[in-house]
């Protein structure tokens, strides 16, 4: 989204220059213009009719200026200009041209870089974050230094990697994105009183978020590939269980209110181009209650890039009739009146674009007068960077911190503790702990600042000058740092030189001369020496694992900006680590086998394809999905669960005559028979509850995440079904010696079904298995018989 970025300045700049006065823009204000005989000033009235009262007020040229990010406003109507463009990844965030940050505001409580607060597995906490990001971005709002509307959080599948911005998203899985989605999308934008749906169907909004970027959207640049002439080949099938459900669960459960198309293509068809994508699914089935907004600028680079049209006006036209409401770029702005004029899109589908902006706008309190009298209007400085906002950026920090092996060294004892090496090019670092789509933090505790908070005498050396660390003059010193000190902490990964928007990796090895770095700081050291990894993407670091003086390794992402406090506090055992990994920990050899264009999510032995992520890959990982060790020890069991679910069949399910079909199915029935296409089922209220016991059986009070897996029953029955696929999780605090119950609930049609070649779910009848724990724990078994109705039980065996 940064392409264009520059183009939008001297638009901003001038808004600001006209309206000296006023500090926060908006419509319907009785000081401007009298509003008594204008509907879409009425309160009263539905959004819908005051959206329509608007829109049948303009003209063609004026509705045009409207449908681009920075909207020029119709000053006749009292209507001001508007940028729709702001961030609110993980903070509000200044890359976008609708957020400013200067000495009345001078920064804003920067959380962790998404993958490490999904790391936390902790949905609660993601609510809290997005409460707390909106709260700020109202209160900068009413200094005229921020927009309403927020295009965050990025929910694209962390499928491969070497992909730049893995690091925006909550990694690979898509259960854990899609949650995340949900959760951070009403943090932002539910207000808690007046949250309710209004008699017209909609609610009202505090921010408006977006999940983006739809869909099938993760790759930047990787050997000369790049996004804007990418064409995804992607299989039913992966559409529909892994690139889709982030979007389905956003719009769906999140209620988001605006979704944004990418810019690649899917099979051949740029996404903001197809009406199957977006009109047909996004408002069709799951009935979005926003506008779809294109990235910046999609149509332009679909006319330009790839020549998909043959006349701007016919891209303008495409992406109009395809659902397509707003253009962050300027292409709607620039050619959408003549192509109306050619005929090439009806204006009618103009305004319904409109429209959907509008209601959007609407239900921000945009067109409703003075803001003061608002529920936000009285939100201002003391609203942030609050001492509770900085703590929870703190806290998502601390959960998050993955602890990916330990001797049992760790965590260090500061008594022990009288001097301590801090080393590497990540060792003090402050911006690259705020990773991208950031803002100004309200300030910074960088790894070293936080050391030295545990000891007095630390020495801090670099190591390489930077994390490329192409040459190794600074290792020595280093070394030798790490030879005269009691502890030694070794910050190594990657930063936005890296990966980053419009930067993907080739390799999964720590750049330049880290590796021997590490290995040199390692060998001279007579103390231990603990790994921290600061980086998105996983890094094959199997060097290190069998250095002996090596007694703990970390993984930290990005952790925002109080990360430092958060490594320390870990280190030292004030916070017991509790983050799991979202993402596999592939060696170097998978960018050899696998390239990153290829889509498939799914092994395929015929071209030595090993697939992706935990649910698909088949080769050896360094650390596994869900993978993440704490100070203390955790058992789990299954205090209760169903053993058996009858599938409650529609009357038009084929499988009559039932009895004959359950009898014959222990004579070994067509695969087809031994399975029910949702469509023939009952799915409402097809749901049951996993009771899990989490026994804290050490002698450090901590948190643990539940994780419940489920295998689809074997031999496999739909080709491509995953090897096993999270279905639940829930993050706990269980004090030492005790035991905490949690309870998760199955939702036996979106969780249990696998989906075919087709992109159709279905549900196999048999024996599912219920996993309790990730692979690297020890698994609780617990099986589970999906039936026909009429089945007799115990006269039927299973294979
Ligand atoms: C606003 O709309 C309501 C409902 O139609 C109507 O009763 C009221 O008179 C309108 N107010 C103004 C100022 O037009
Ligand atoms: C910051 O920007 C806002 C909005 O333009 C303005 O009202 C305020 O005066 C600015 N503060 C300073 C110190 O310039
Ligand atoms: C470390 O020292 C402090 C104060 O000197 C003491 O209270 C604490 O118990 C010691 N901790 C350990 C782990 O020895
Ligand atoms: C660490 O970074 C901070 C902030 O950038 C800087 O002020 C400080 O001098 C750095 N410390 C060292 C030892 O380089
Ligand atoms: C600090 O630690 C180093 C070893 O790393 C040691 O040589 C030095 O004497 C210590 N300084 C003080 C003031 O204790
Ligand atoms: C990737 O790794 C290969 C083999 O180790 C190396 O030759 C190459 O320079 C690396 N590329 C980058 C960009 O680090
Ligand atoms: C680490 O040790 C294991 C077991 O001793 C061995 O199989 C593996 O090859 C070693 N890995 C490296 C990178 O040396
Ligand atoms: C595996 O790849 C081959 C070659 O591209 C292809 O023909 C085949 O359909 C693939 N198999 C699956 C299961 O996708
Ligand atoms: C379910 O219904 C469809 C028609 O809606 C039918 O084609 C299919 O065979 C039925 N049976 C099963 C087991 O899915
Ligand atoms: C989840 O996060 C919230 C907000 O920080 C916190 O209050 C809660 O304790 C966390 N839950 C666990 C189990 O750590």
């Amino acid at each position: 989204m940064k392409k264009y970025s520059h183009l939008f300045l001297p638009f901003c700049l001038s808004i600001l220059l006209l309206s000296p006065f006023k500090t926060h823009q908006y419509a319907c204000d009785n000081s401007v213009i009298d509003t008594s005989n204008l509907a879409f000033c009425n309160t009263s009235l539905p959004y819908e009719d005051r959206a329509k009262d608007l829109v049948s007020r303009l003209s063609l040229q004026e509705k045009v200026q409207q449908l681009v990010n920075t909207a020029t406003g119709v000053s006749r109507l009292g209507v001001p200009g508007y940028e729709w463009w702001s961030e609110a990844l993980h903070g509000v965030s200044n890359t976008g041209p609708g957020v400013h940050f200067n000495a009345t505001v001078p920064g804003a409580t920067s959380f962790p870089a998404v993958i490490l607060s999904a790391a936390t597995f902790n949905s609660s906490l993601w609510y809290e974050m997005g409460r707390v990001v909106s709260t700020e971005a109202r209160a900068m709002y009413n200094f005229g230094l921020a927009g309403l509307t927020y295009w965050s959080p990025n929910v694209n599948v962390f499928r491969d990697p070497r992909w730049g911005r893995g690091q925006e998203t909550p990694g690979e899985d898509p259960l854990v994105v899609s949650k995340y989605a949900v959760n951070y999308v009403r943090g932002l934008q539910e207000i808690a009183e007046e949250g309710k749906v209004r008699s017209d169907g909609h609610k009202p909004l505090k921010v408006a978020s977006c999940c983006k970027h739809y869909t099938a959207y993760d790759l930047d640049n990787w050997k000369g590939v790049d996004r804007f002439h990418f064409d995804a080949k992607v299989t039913k099938q992966d559409l529909e269980d892994t690139f889709q459900p982030p979007f389905k669960s956003c719009v769906v459960e999140g209620g988001v209110s605006s979704v944004m198309c990418s810019y690649n293509r899917v099979n051949g068809v740029p996404t903001c181009a197809d009406p199957d994508l977006l009109k047909g699914i996004i408002r069709g089935q799951w009935d979005l209650d926003g506008y779809i907004v294109s990235d910046c600028d999609s149509i332009e680079v679909f006319y330009n890039s790839i020549h998909y049209t043959s006349t701007p006006e016919d891209a303008v036209a495409l992406a109009l009739k395809a659902g397509l409401d707003m253009n962050c770029g300027s292409y709607l702005g620039k050619y959408t009146e003549n192509a109306v004029k050619l005929g090439k899109v009806e204006e009618s589908v103009v305004d319904q674009a409109l429209i959907n902006d509008y209601i959007v706008l609407m239900r921000l309190g945009f067109f409703d007068g003075d803001q003061t009298q608002l529920p936000f209007g009285k939100l201002g400085l003391s609203d942030i960077c609050t001492n509770d906002h900085q703590i929870l950026a703190l806290e998502a920090a601390k959960q998050g911190i993955v602890l990916l092996d330990n001797d049992g060294t760790l965590p260090l004892s500061p008594n022990k503790t009288n001097s301590l090496a801090v080393i590497g090019p990540n060792g003090n670092a402050t911006k690259v702990m705020i990773s991208n789509y950031a803002g100004i933090p309200c300030g910074y505790i960088s790894p070293l600042q936080g050391l030295q908070k545990y000891v007095s005498n630390v020495t801090y050396e670099p190591g390489c000058a930077n994390v490329k660390c192409s040459d190794g003059s600074q290792i020595d010193a280093a070394a030798k740092a790490a030879a005269t000190a009691d502890a030694v902490v070794v910050i190594v990964g990657l930063d936005q030189s890296i990966e980053a928007e419009g930067l993907d990796r080739v390799n999964l090895t720590l750049p330049g001369q880290q590796e021997s770095l590490v290995m040199n700081v390692a060998s001279a050291a007579t103390g231990p020496v603990v790994l921290v990894i600061m980086s998105a993407g996983p890094i094959d670091v199997s060097f290190a694992k069998n250095e002996s003086k090596i007694v703990g390794i970390l993984w930290v992402g990005y952790p925002g900006q109080f990360g430092g406090e958060a490594l320390a506090q870990v280190i030292f055992g004030d916070y017991n680590p509790g983050g799991r990994s979202p993402v596999t920990w592939y060696p170097q050899e998978y960018v050899d086998k696998v390239p990153m264009t290829d889509m498939n999510m799914r092994a395929n032995n015929t071209v030595n394809f090993p697939g992706r992520t935990y649910r698909f890959y088949t080769g050896p990982s360094l650390y596994q999905f869900g993978h993440g060790l704490s100070y203390s020890m955790f058992s789990k069991f299954v205090k209760s669960a169903p053993s058996n679910i009858r599938l409650p069949l529609k009357p038009s399910h084929g499988l009559d005559p039932l009895p004959i079909i359950s009898s014959k199915w222990a004579l070994n029935l067509a695969q087809s028979e031994r399975m029910v296409g949702l469509e023939n089922i009952t799915c409402e209220a097809l749901q049951f509850d996993v009771e899990i016991g989490v026994k804290n059986e050490g002698d450090m009070d901590g948190s643990d995440v539940a994780l419940l897996f489920w295998k689809p029953p074997s031999p496999v029955v739909v080709n491509g079904s995953p090897k096993v696929q999270l279905i639940g999780f829930e993050r706990v605090e269980v004090k030492r010696g005790k035991i905490q119950a949690v309870k998760l609930r199955v939702d036996v049609c979106k969780d249990l079904s696998v989906v075919d070649v087709e992109g159709k779910r279905k549900l196999i009848l048999g024996q599912h298995t219920l996993l309790v724990g990730s692979p690297s724990e020890h698994q609780v078994k617990h099986y589970l018989y999906l039936r026909l109705p009429e089945e007799n039980k115990g006269a039927i065996s299973y294979v």
